[in-house]
């Protein structure tokens, strides 16, 4: 069997694009696939003619490669590709639009709201303490925390480099742990819980080693597991992802009535050596071979 790796793309996550595609493409390969590996631009469809594979493993994050866009492509040329289709993945990547989701199928989301990034430069959009973040960007990337007593506006906010959208998300936040959960199709995996010595799990938490450390099992009461685990997968099917995905929550075990919070659905998760979802697997006994072969079988269009 052919499989096309789609990896790099031209999004701010594509460095960590690069290593998620060649991490799939070796996993593959052990796996006894035929593998070519696609830096995905602009000629993507001219080089996916040219692979003429069976089908694509798309290992791209970010704009144009989770958001639908290749999705797209890939449905226009008739290729089964990987993980979620093209309404699910842009539902997810829109985080605004996935709060509406999730609220209606029940699923408890921090309050947000959209404002463009120059009203969100001025300050007091909502009550300290509160999250600005892009709202359709992964890793972390331009993401701030205004804390009580410093609702000063981030400079980059308004510098004339950032490229991240003019729509920026509000979104109060939730104080205590960060929890994720990978969904691999009907099943959810585990719960892991992320903790970093740095102000937060930003890009560079992501991504150097020793930034953060995953703990797994979390080491959370077995009520908080199963709610997080049930949410994920129902999160999964509320956008109505397909293959793999991973689910994000907040945990604050200091609030009284609802203490889990789902932030997002990634629905093209990090497949690094440093990312959450193949060691989820793994801990599962799914080696990263084997959930990679997974996705391929699983994959449609
Ligand atoms: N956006 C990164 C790749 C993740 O969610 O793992
Ligand atoms: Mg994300």
């Amino acid at each position: 069997t052919r499989i096309a790796v789609l990896k790099g793309g031209w999004s701010p996550e594509r460095e960590v694009s690069l290593n998620s595609g060649a991490a799939a493409a070796k996993a593959l390969r052990e796996a006894g696939y035929e593998v070519f590996e696609i830096d995905a631009g602009r000629d993507m469809a001219a080089r996916l003619l040219e692979a003429e594979p069976d089908a694509v493993f798309n290992a791209l994050h970010g704009q144009w490669g989770e958001d639908g866009c290749v999705q797209g492509l890939l449905e226009v040329m008739g290729l089964p590709y990987t993980h979620s289709g093209v309404l699910a993945s842009s539902l997810a990547m829109d985080k605004q639009r996935a709060k509406a989701v999730f609220e209606d199928a029940g699923i408890p989301s921090p309050f947000g709201r959209i404002v463009s990034r120059e009203e969100a430069a001025k300050g007091h959009v909502m009550e300290t303490p509160y999250v600005i973040k892009p709202n359709a960007q992964g890793s972390s990337v331009g993401v701030f925390i205004v804390r009580k007593g410093e609702n000063r506006p981030p400079a980059e906010l308004t510098s004339k480099e950032w490229s991240l959208g003019d729509d920026v998300l509000v979104e109060k936040f939730i104080p205590g742990r960060e929890l994720t959960v990978s969904v691999m199709g009907e099943r959810a995996l585990c719960v892991t819980e992320i903790t970093t010595s740095l102000a937060f799990y930003d890009y560079e938490a992501k991504y150097a080693a020793g930034g953060s450390s995953h703990v797994l099992p979390a080491d959370i009461p077995d009520a908080v597991t199963d709610r997080c685990m049930d949410l994920a997968l129902r999160a999964h099917h509320a956008l109505g992802c397909r293959g793999l995905s991973r689910a994000d929550f907040r945990y604050d075990p200091g609030a009284k009535d609802e203490q889990v919070y789902c932030l997002e659905v990634n629905t093209q998760p990090g497949l690094t050596a440093t990312s959450l979802s193949p060691e989820q697997a793994g801990h599962c006994g799914i080696s990263f071979s084997e959930l990679c072969a997974w996705m391929v079988e699983d994959a449609s269009c």
